[in-house]
């Protein structure tokens, strides 16, 4: 009988601890072989040419955006609807960000609404479209936009470890992709990490140079780089993530149909849709409800853990509005009163499914 069903549920195994381990024996910490192999493995998996482990996603967006150059002046292109730190590293290098609507089924950028942002906007530069909740956005689109108007891409997969669209995996189809490897994400180094990967050789080669204080192989520091390195330990347990990373995302998309199964019954409660070309990896599964505060506290009290990503739209936090001002984003603005994670894990059973589609239909009966 299910009693509980918490939010997530963060996987840790004997090898990964003995994997940890041998790093600490080594006494090698930092700069070692344990990160390139990491990044080796994850390049490969993702289908890129290069690989650099950085100290978080947020330091894979800052990087890849500051290997295209972009700095003060330049308008980049982000979603209303994502987390802060899609949007920090823009503020940060003195750029521009610019928000684009979402779609309301998907979640994603519109990528109608980005070309008519581009199409009127002083200094287009880049974008970063956010692969949002697991899935990616329409990126044949969005690379058709960036080659009209000579935008660089910076995709943020920080919640998208090996989606796919049309076969193609997420951070593949950009000049750079970012992910995060923060303890709730699909694949995770126990701790904070993150993964840059490119196609391109000199992107690839700035961002290793960015992330050890701007400096270079000959040892002489041309860029004004700071420290956003990879600790060896973190990257021992990424690597035997990594191994497990297909079946996780498998077990997630099996408990996203059975939510989407019963859920599609249920007319007040608006199921997520995924776009025909993708692969989703459903980092989250999330509905949008009437009544939302009723709905959780209903949940809560039949010890049933809910989320919200995100109560307040990336353009109207206090730090974003100081710097551009008041903007509107429509229906990124209308999703934030409506969204609720639902609990979501490779390992959440049947029963919990069950048990948490049963209270729902309950509320709403
Ligand atoms: C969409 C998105 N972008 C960026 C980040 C930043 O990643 P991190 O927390 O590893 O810096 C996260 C995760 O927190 C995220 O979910």
């Amino acid at each position: 009988m299910v009693e509980e069903v918490p939010f997530t549920d963060i996987y840790m195994d004997d090898e990964m601890i003995q994997e940890v381990e041998a790093v600490l024996e080594s006494g090698r910490y930092v700069k070692g072989p344990v990160v390139e192999s990491f990044e080796t493995s994850f390049a490969e998996q993702c289908g890129t040419d290069y690989a650099v482990g950085v100290n978080s996603g947020t330091s894979a967006i800052l990087l890849g955006l500051q290997s295209l150059g972009i700095g003060e002046g330049d308008d980049v292109f982000v979603p209303g609807h994502t987390y802060f730190a899609s949007v920090s590293p823009v503020l940060e290098l003195g750029a521009n960000p610019i928000f684009v609507d979402v779609l309301r089924d998907t979640y994603t950028m519109d990528t109608d609404d980005l070309e008519a942002k581009v199409d009127t906007a002083e200094n287009p530069t880049a974008v970063i479209p956010v692969h949002l909740y697991g899935q990616m956005v329409e990126m044949d689109r969005v690379t058709e936009i960036a080659d009209e108007y000579d935008l660089g891409i910076v995709a943020d997969a920080c919640q998208a470890h090996f989606a796919e669209r049309n076969g193609r995996s997420a951070g593949s189809i950009a000049d750079v992709g970012a992910f995060s490897f923060y303890p709730s994400k699909n694949m995770t180094v126990a701790g904070d990490g993150g993964m840059l990967v490119t196609d391109d050789a000199e992107l690839a080669e700035r961002a290793r140079a960015l992330r050890n204080h701007g400096r270079d192989d000959d040892g002489v520091h041309r860029h004004l780089g700071l420290n956003h390195r990879m600790s060896e330990m973190l990257a021992a347990v990424g690597k035997e993530q990594l191994q497990h990373i297909e079946e996780w995302n498998e077990g997630r998309r099996r408990a996203a149909r059975h939510y989407d199964e019963r859920l599609g019954n249920i007319d007040t409660v608006r199921t997520p849709e995924v776009d025909d070309e993708n692969s989703h990896v459903y980092h989250l599964y999330v509905v949008q409800v009437p009544d939302r505060d009723g709905f959780r506290e209903y949940l809560a009290d039949n010890d049933v853990d809910t989320g919200i990503h995100y109560p307040t739209p990336a353009h109207e936090h206090p730090a974003v509005v100081d710097r551009v001002g008041e903007t509107t984003v429509e229906r990124a603005e209308e999703l934030c009163d409506s969204i609720v994670s639902l609990p979501m894990h490779p390992r959440l059973s049947e029963e919990e499914v069950e048990y948490v589609c049963d209270l729902i239909a309950e509320y709403y009966e």
